[in-house]
């Protein structure tokens, strides 16, 4: 049996096929619905951007600067942007997006652009919102493999220049991905705001009432009041759920503004931890890189409970494939016949794959 790890592998460039799948036939989305992903959720400027950046390492994500540059910039995410992570042994990380293929990026602050201009290509400078996601690809000898998905922050006013309805449709764009029983939910809350305010807790509570699913995650550590600690929730005194909470301490935006870096950022986070009075004896349990593999473990069991279900969609898929190139009578070469033929070969090389796991 092949490890785990390609097994996750396996899966992303399954998504990967889903989606030309979905773009092609336009009807069959329901593989892609069958595997796990994983979206941050929360407030606007909780910290979702950051906590992902930081899960993959790299600094790419548009990042606001909390609610002073929000007024200046509206809303940064405004499309979700699904980031699929692939680890490859070795070599130079670079970044693909589908809607430009064979595009290699290496450069993470042109990527960072794109998005934010692939983002206005659909909603113009608008501070509106779109629920066309963008799939970004990652592949890095750094990163787990993961599919992870940024949204835009949940908001409780419109601003200048939104629509009154902004907030039910951030709102209900954010339920659609996590109202998805295979959506593991990142419900980010910042420290330094009540939780028992936390928009992020408070959807995840409505959508998986069981937990099963939902990672609470508390950022901005750092921020808190001297003289408050949030051992309450992180030690689940506050809000159970059936994952531990993790706590993390980001990037502030003052360290953003001087380029600390990913590694340093960790470090600094490590040690944030290490020495804390609070925060100490729990330090083996908290940060991103803790987050990141306690999310790579859960992913990895969901999947292996899935695989049967995997196999059916995937020979459903090579049924529908067949009969369509029956009917149209492959001709390789002819560009859409070529196209539906690639997808049947990638389809049975994943069900190839699939059985294998099952044996
Ligand atoms: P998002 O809007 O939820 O995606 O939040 P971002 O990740 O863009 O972060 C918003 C702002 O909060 C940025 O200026 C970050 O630097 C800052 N920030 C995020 N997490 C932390 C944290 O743990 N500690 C501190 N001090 N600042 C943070
Ligand atoms: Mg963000
Ligand atoms: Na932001």
């Amino acid at each position: 049996m092949a490890t785990m790890e390609s097994l996750i592998g396996l899966v992303n460039r399954i998504q990967m096929a889903c989606t030309v799948l979905g773009d092609h036939g336009g009807e069959d989305m329901s593989l892609w619905e069958a595997l796990p992903t994983v979206a941050a959720v929360g407030g606007q400027s909780s910290g979702k951007s950051s906590v992902l950046e930081s899960i993959v390492g790299r600094d790419f994500l548009p990042r606001g600067s909390g609610l002073s540059c929000f007024s200046l910039n509206g809303i940064v995410t405004r499309r979700p942007l699904v980031l699929q992570l692939h680890k490859i042994e070795r070599g130079t990380e670079y970044a693909e997006f589908l809607h430009a293929p064979r595009k290699k990026f290496t450069d993470f602050a042109i990527v960072r652009k794109e998005i934010e201009d692939e983002t206005e290509r659909l909603t113009g400078k608008s501070k509106t919102i779109s629920n066309r996601p963008i799939h970004l690809s990652i592949y890095s000898p750094n990163v787990v493999n993961l599919t992870l998905i940024d949204l835009p922050g949940l908001t409780k006013v419109a601003v200048e220049g939104q629509p009154d309805s902004i907030v039910e449709d951030i709102e209900m764009m954010v339920r659609s991905y996590v109202d998805k029983p295979n959506c593991i939910i990142l419900a980010i809350s910042p420290a330094n705001q009540d939780i028992a305010t936390s928009d992020a807790i408070k959807l995840a509570r409505e959508v998986d009432p069981s937990g099963d699913r939902t990672f609470g995650v508390v950022t901005k550590l750092d921020l808190m009041d001297a003289g408050t600690n949030c051992l309450d929730v992180l030690e689940g005194r506050s809000y159970k759920l059936q994952h531990p909470w993790v706590g993390i301490v980001n990037r502030s935006q003052a360290d953003i503004n001087k380029n600390v870096d990913m590694m340093a950022a960790r470090r600094k986070e490590q040690e944030y931890f290490e020495s804390s009075p609070d925060y100490g004896h729990l330090a083996h349990k908290m940060g991103s890189v803790y987050l990141a593999k306690l999310l790579s473990r859960h992913l990895e069991s969901v999947i292996r409970q899935k695989i049967p279900s995997i196999v059916a969609l995937i020979n459903r898929n090579i049924d529908e494939i067949n009969a369509e190139l029956d009917r149209i009578g492959r001709p390789i070469g002819v560009d859409g016949g070529a196209q539906l033929y690639t997808i049947l070969e990638m389809c049975r090389a994943f069900d190839h794959v699939f059985k294998e796991h099952l044996d």
